[in-house]
C-alpha cells in the first residue's frame, strides 16, 4: 500500500482529474482516472536582474491573465520579494533558485526554505548544475534542501543533468539515474516535485540535444519515477526541460513525449521571448 497515492495526490493543483477524453499525450489514468499533469514554463533568471527588470515582469504578467499552463519565474533572492508582489493577483508566481537545507541558524549569506515562503515564493530550484559545479553542491545535499522546500510547502525543481563528456562516453543514464536516486527526497508526490532534466552542455550554448535524445531522457526519468513511488505519483510529476530553449525551437520539444514545459534561462529575461516560448508550451 505505500506506493499507492492518496486521492489528493491525484486531484492536487497540478494533476486536474478530468470525465473529458484527453489525448493520450496529456494524460494519464491511474486507478481508472485520467490525470492530466499541467504544464509548466518555469524562467531561472540566475544571477541577473534588478529593480529595473521588474517592469517586463509586469509586462508578462498583464499579457497572461488567463494562461492554461502555470509560468513561474526564478529571479534572484534580492527581487524575489518585489517580484511576487509585482505578479499578485495574475496567473505568474515566483520562486527561489535554491536554499539551505536548515529552517534558520548560523549561514551567512544562505536564505532558508521558509524565508523564500515568507517573501511569497511557491517553489524553488535545486541543484541546479551551476550550483553543483559552483559550490560543490552534493546529492545528498540538493535531496536535504530538497526535504526542506517540501516541508514548507514550496515545491522542489530538482535538476539533473550530464555533462558533454558524460554524454560522450554514453554514461547519460547511469548520471541522471544516480543523481534522481540521490537527489529526490522519499516524501516527493506530483505536487512537490518538479525533475528538470537540463543537459550541462546545452545551458547558455545554444545547443540542444536532439528530440530523441529529449525523450529518451525524459521517458527514462518517468519510468524511474514510477518504479520508485508507483505509478500514480511517478505520472502526476512534471519534467521540465531545460537547456538554450527558445521560442524558435520551444514546440518542437514540447510535443516530445514525456516533456511537461520548460526551464529557461536567457530567454526567460526577456518577456518577448518568454511569451513565445508560453504560447509554444499553451499551444502544445
Ligand atoms: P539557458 O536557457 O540560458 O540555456 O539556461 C538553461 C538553464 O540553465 C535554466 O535553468
Amino acid at each position: 500500500m505505500r506506493n499507492l497515492p492518496l486521492w489528493s495526490d491525484l486531484c492536487n493543483r497540478n494533476c486536474q482529474a478530468r470525465l473529458v477524453v484527453l489525448s493520450d499525450e496529456q494524460t494519464t489514468t491511474y486507478l481508472g482516472v485520467r490525470v492530466m499533469r499541467r504544464k509548466l514554463a518555469a524562467g531561472n533568471w540566475k544571477m541577473n536582474g534588478t529593480a529595473a527588470a521588474l517592469p517586463e515582469l509586469q509586462s508578462l504578467a498583464t499579457s497572461y491573465p488567463d494562461a492554461s499552463v502555470d509560468v513561474l519565474i526564478c529571479p534572484p533572492a534580492t527581487l524575489l520579494h518585489r517580484a511576487a508582489e509585482a505578479v499578485k493577483d495574475t496567473g505568474i508566481t515566483v520562486g527561489g533558485q535554491d536554499c539551505h537545507a536548515a529552517e534558520s541558524g548560523a549561514h551567512t549569506g544562505d536564505v532558508s526554505a521558509l524565508m523564500l515562503v515568507d517573501a511569497g515564493a511557491s517553489a524553488v530550484i535545486l541543484g541546479h548544475s551551476e550550483r553543483r559545479e559552483d559550490h560543490g553542491e552534493q546529492n545528498e545535499d540538493v535531496c536535504a534542501k530538497a526535504r526542506s522546500a517540501m516541508d514548507a510547502g514550496l515545491k522542489a525543481i530538482i535538476c539533473v543533468g550530464e555533462s558533454l563528456e558524460q554524454r560522450e562516453a554514453a554514461n547519460t543514464l547511469d548520471i541522471i539515474g544516480g543523481q534522481m536516486s540521490g537527489s529526490i527526497p522519499d516524501q516527493s508526490t506530483g505536487e512537490n516535485l518538479v525533475v528538470a532534466y537540463e543537459p550541462i552542455w546545452a545551458i547558455g550554448t545554444g545547443k540542444v540535444p536532439t528530440l530523441d535524445e529529449i525523450g529518451e531522457v525524459h521517458d527514462f526519468i518517468r519510468a524511474r519515477l514510477e518504479r520508485r513511488f508507483g505509478e500514480g505519483v511517478g505520472r502526476s510529476v512534471r519534467l521540465l526541460y531545460g537547456g538554450s530553449v527558445k521560442p524558435g525551437n520551444a514546440a518542437e520539444i514540447f510535443a516530445v513525449s514525456n516533456v511537461d514545459g520548460a526551464l529557461v534561462g536567457g530567454a526567460s529575461l526577456k518577456a518577448k521571448d518568454f511569451s513565445g516560448i508560453i504560447d509554444a508550451l499553451q499551444k502544445a
